[in-house]
């Protein structure tokens, strides 16, 4: 799988974005050890506070098909957002630390990781676990 292809997906899954109350269309696409790719798009809803961000969904999908272990994330946006802090969170939780691309609609990209989106983060380390 090529840096180029992770990147295409993000991209593509913005495209189905569901994001009709802020039109903020967000795509997001997850590399597995296994050498698969989950997509994921913002989904909103009229009760504006379920809606889903396409970071946790790309990752939720990929729980749910039985994925464990990650190794690039992808996040696009219009603009070259970053991650919301519930996102960065849930990321920290079931990524660790990997990299993670920013991308905008122009193809522009910046690289960062998990651990400078979310230093001293709150995980089972704190539990005792
Ligand atoms: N959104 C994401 O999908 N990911 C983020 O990390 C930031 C925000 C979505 C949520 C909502 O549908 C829209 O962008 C505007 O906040």
């Amino acid at each position: 799988m090529t840096q180029m292809n992770i990147i295409e997906a993000a991209l593509e899954a913005r495209t189905r974005a569901y994001a009709k109350y802020s039109n903020f269309k967000v795509g997001a696409a997850v590399a597995t050890r296994s050498g698969k790719i989950y997509q994921g798009c913002n989904v909103e809803n009229a009760s504006y506070s379920l809606t889903l961000c396409a970071e946790r969904t790309a990752l939720f999908t990929a729980i749910a098909a039985g994925e464990r272990h990650f190794t690039q994330l992808v996040v696009a946006t219009e603009n070259g957002a970053s991650p919301c802090g519930a996102c960065r969170q849930v990321i920290w939780e079931l990524c660790g630390d990997i990299p993670i691309t920013i991308v905008d609609i122009n193809g522009k990209t910046s690289e960062t990781r998990s651990s400078e989106l979310l230093p001293a983060a709150f995980d089972e380390r704190e539990l005792g676990i």
